[in-house]
């Protein structure tokens, strides 16, 4: 790879404060950041950024082609040229034509809020000057090139550049910089995944684009809590955020059917309810599938052999597929007691408890294991109606259960299938 040392190395660009930077300094005599935030006014996108937009810093926005990523952009845009402040989109992958017609669509205030069709970096450098916005969005990172590097836009080198030289944009101006960048399913070549570190904030879209939902999930924050997520909803007029995610991730829910747990996870600082869905059919291959959509499919793989050897729930010489309803994905163990119960559910044909939510992680032996934040997860099951939960042993002592639901800690796989009507 090239990879030519960019111009100088002198000057990052960042204000030192003369002299004195280079010296220790006591952090006490260090000035308090003033994080006077800048409010996108869209709820569920300053919930994921830890409280809105930090001025000087720089944000990757991450997702497959189609998720939603320049429609969130126009929409930020929006909102803050609705304020007062102006706004610089810099298009590489539409024509500013086709961001015209659909900023109209969404509804934005076009006085405001300047586009440019420009993908050279210096380009986009006298742009901001130009306009000092408080907000400037590179659609998409992988489009914009620095002509002192002689390899093609979107290559490591380029991309790496060129969020770079953004980011110092970001700290002397005191900007809020979004950076776009795709990724597809299997990682994209040259992809955001280079830059994580280089930026302050990175947003990932998760789910697929043919689904209704967009859930955008801090995976890196240094202005807040990760693994934050904003839930919305893709509609005529752009993204709607939903307030109450868990009835959106129930809502269509079957609770007659086999094979449907209902998990209480927690993430960021809420609890979210899921519903897992399992399905064990007879194979017509020789070594049976397991397909886990929304969850890792090795965890599977040793759910699948616990039950089996813990519990008696066998589904050997099946397929076994595992959804996560909504297009989420449950990375927390907290999720395993709900999948293992959806599989054995599905095994015996027999619904579970319709009113009942599943918190554990499971391990080798079968046991129920601790996790954390059982007095969140249970009163969000509370308030959406569930009357029971089970729970791992030794975690009801130091806490509320909500008046009217029933906590029932278990020390095993079999006991709480047991507990859920499938012994
Ligand atoms: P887009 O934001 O272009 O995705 P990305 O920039 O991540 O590639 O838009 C994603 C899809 O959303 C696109 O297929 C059209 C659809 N869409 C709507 O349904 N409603 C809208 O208001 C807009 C702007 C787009
Ligand atoms: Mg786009």
């Amino acid at each position: 790879m090239e990879e030519r040392r960019p111009r100088a190395r002198r000057s990052t660009g960042v204000p030192t404060g003369g002299a004195a930077a280079v010296r220790p300094q006591r952090l006490a005599d260090v000035a308090a950041l003033r994080t006077g935030r800048m409010l996108t006014g869209i709820g569920e996108l300053d919930r994921v950024t830890g409280g809105g937009l930090v001025p000087g810093s720089i944000l990757l926005i991450g997702g497959e082609p189609g998720i939603g990523k320049s429609t969130l952009m126009l929409q930020v845009c929006s909102r803050l040229v609705q304020e007062g402040m102006s706004a610089l989109y810099v298009t590489g992958e539409e024509s500013v034509e086709q961001v015209r017609l659909r900023a109209e669509r969404l509804g934005v205030n076009l006085e405001r809020m300047f586009v440019l069709s420009a993908v050279e970096i210096d380009e986009v450098k006298a742009a901001i000057e130009e306009l000092s916005p408080a907000l400037v969005v590179i659609d998409s990172i992988q489009t914009v090139y620095s002509g002192a590097l002689a390899s093609a836009p979107g290559s490591v080198g380029q991309v790496r550049e060129c969020t770079a030289e953004l980011s110092r944009q970001a700290k002397c101006r005191r900007m809020v910089v979004f950076v776009v960048g795709h990724v597809t399913k299997y990682g994209a070549i040259a992809g955001p995944k280079t830059l994580e570190h280089m930026v302050d904030t990175v947003l990932y879209f998760e789910g697929e684009s043919f689904q209704q939902y967009r859930i955008v999930r801090a995976a890196k924050n240094r202005y807040g809590s990760t693994n934050e997520i904003g839930v919305f909803e893709m509609t005529e007029t752009g993204l709607v955020e939903v307030e109450n995610p868990s009835v959106f991730f129930l809502s269509d829910r079957r609770a007659d059917t086999s094979g449907s747990a209902v998990v209480a996870t927690v993430e960021g600082t809420r609890s979210l309810l899921v519903e897992v869905q399992a399905l064990v059919a007879s194979t017509p291959f020789a070594v049976p599938q397991r397909v886990a959509t929304g969850f890792d499919a090795r965890r599977l793989n040793m759910l699948i052999c616990v039950i089996e050897r813990r519990a008696g729930i066998s589904a050997a010489g099946k397929d076994v597929f595992i959804n996560v309803a909504g297009g989420l994905r449950l990375t927390e163990p907290a999720a395993d007691l709900a999948t293992v119960a959806a599989i054995a559910s599905s095994v015996r044909d027999l619904p579970l408890p319709a009113d009942m939510v599943f918190v554990g992680e499971v391990g080798l032996a079968g046991e129920v294991r601790r996790v954390g934040r059982i007095e969140n997860r249970l009163t969000e099951a509370s308030r959406l109606g569930f009357r029971r939960a089970l729970v791992p042993r030794g975690v009801l002592s130091r806490m509320r259960v909500p008046a009217g639901f029933e906590a029932v800690a278990v020390e095993t796989v079999a006991e709480a299938f047991g507990q859920a009507g499938l012994g």
